[in-house]
């Protein structure tokens, strides 16, 4: 009989670093995260912004547990299942209001490629095949797929497979500026539509609030009611990537709320499987469904994964803790007073440029250009990642968020049952790893 590989044997994973020794995690409970040598760290992250409700609830765990005991797979070419369904009756309620179809997927990167397939396929359907083009924001991230990764305007991500990616797919529009009325963005979106042809547009496609391209940063209002105004005009579809800002992440249902426009489809993944399952999907207008449904008859895509009956009885769970524990509002709460004392400890930090976001859905920007003490060296939110899980905190270290493609950033996003104790230790533990990274910095500079 063979024993299964240990950390110590010389089997093992390929990492993303392949030659880096990850710590070892083997416990997770609320914000906290154990290691196999006892070390705790503060999640302050939720992972990638996933683990919205915390680690180690046992009611979700049996969900999946008695889901996969009950009926573990179907295909959704051939069936469907009642967690499939409920996810679904779960999820529409919690969405803007709108008739709504989910069509699901295993994460945020399939759930991306399912929207650029389905405007294009609707467009087609409706007889608008010239239509082969989508906007999207040069500073965004839609995911780590081809098509994800041409969607996106993130180049540290992309550059190595540029040979691969359909750039001319994809016209950009530059990131929004808060600072700008209401009609900027949709000026700028005008003269992108003039230059490529609306015409060829088949839709638009945002993240309302963004997330690691540029954390936190969002339009000002009345803006995504402009877009909508001038998409409707040109016959062009506004889908929302909402992986990232969505399921109560920004102190509302979805991120869309903070304005007052409502999109042809909305993008979901992370927060929905909140960790304890892989789950994403596509909430769908219905007068997309329809016109596939009165048209050709089926949408051309599915993944074998799709539907899984224990990620969708996952999804449905988390939608109902998120509901009955009043989780959203939370998220609100704590945003609020986490990003008060993070202004009042980068007070403190002359690197830290700006705080700034919407609920738990934080940016720490370090540095941009123009400051007094411009950073010039990208890797310094790598720095800061390195001193912060040596004082046992783990946040999501970016950059490449200003418009000239510099600039080094956090992204803060701790699940939304923190406590005003664990929200105060997280300040404190950032802002050791923030004097440690500046020892560091100081070298660099000579
Ligand atoms: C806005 C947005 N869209 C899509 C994705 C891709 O999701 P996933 O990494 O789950 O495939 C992400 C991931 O960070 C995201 O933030």
């Amino acid at each position: 009989m063979t024993t299964p590989a240990t950390a110590s044997t010389r089997v093992r994973p390929f990492h993303r670093s392949p030659e880096h020794a990850y710590p070892m995690i083997v416990r997770g409970e609320g914000v906290w995260l154990w290691d196999d040598q006892g070390r705790r760290y503060l999640d302050a992250a939720s992972g990638a912004l996933v683990s919205n409700l915390g680690h180690g609830r046992a009611d979700i765990a049996e969900v999946a547990a008695r889901q996969a005991r009950e009926l573990d797979f179907v295909h959704g070419s051939q069936f469907t299942s009642p967690a499939l369904h409920e996810l679904a009756e779960r999820l529409v309620p919690f969405a803007p209001p709108g008739h709504w179809r989910f069509f699901a997927t295993s994460g945020g990167s399939e759930a991306t490629e399912s929207a650029i397939k389905l405007v294009r396929q609707v467009q087609v359907e409706r007889g608008q095949g010239q239509r082969d083009i989508i906007v999207t924001r040069s500073r965004s991230y839609h995911g780590a797929s081809l098509g994800g990764l041409a969607a996106s305007g993130m180049g540290a991500r992309k550059a190595l497979y540029a040979p691969l990616l359909r750039e001319e797919a994809f016209a950009k529009v530059p990131p929004p500026d808060p600072t700008a009325d209401a009609h900027h963005d949709a000026r700028a979106l005008e003269a992108l539509f003039d230059r490529v042809g609306a015409e060829r547009i088949a839709a638009v496609m945002l993240e309302p609030v963004i997330g690691a391209a540029a954390p936190g940063l969002a339009p000002s209002a009345g803006t995504y009611e402009a877009l909508r105004a001038l998409c409707d005009h040109h016959g062009v579809l506004l889908v929302f990537d909402e992986v990232m800002s969505g399921l109560g992440r920004t102190g509302r249902n979805f991120a869309l709320e903070h304005w007052g426009a409502v999109p042809d489809a909305i993008i979901v993944g992370k927060g929905l499987g909140a960790g304890y399952a892989p789950l994403g999907g596509v909430l769908v207008g219905e007068e997309l469904v329809a016109a596939i449904a009165q048209g050709s008859g089926s949408f051309v895509h599915g993944f074998t994964y799709a539907g899984h009956p224990v990620s969708a009885a996952v999804g449905a769970k988390v939608l109902h803790v998120l509901v009955e524990e009043d989780l959203v509002a939370a998220a609100a709460s704590a945003g609020e007073r986490l990003q008060r004392e993070l202004r009042a400890m980068a007070a403190m930090h002359p690197e830290v440029h700006d705080v700034r976001g919407f609920g738990l859905l934080i940016g720490l920007i370090l540095g941009a250009p123009g400051e007094a003490r411009p950073l010039r060296r990208p890797g310094y939110a790598g720095a800061v990642n390195r001193a912060a899980l040596a004082a046992g905190l783990s946040v999501y270290p970016g950059g490449g968020g200003e418009p000239d493609g510099r600039g080094d950033h956090l992204l803060i996003g701790p699940p939304f049952s923190i406590t005003t104790t664990e929200s105060d230790e997280l300040v404190e533990r950032l802002d050791r790893a923030l004097a440690d990274a500046r020892c560091h910095l100081a070298t660099f500079d000579g």
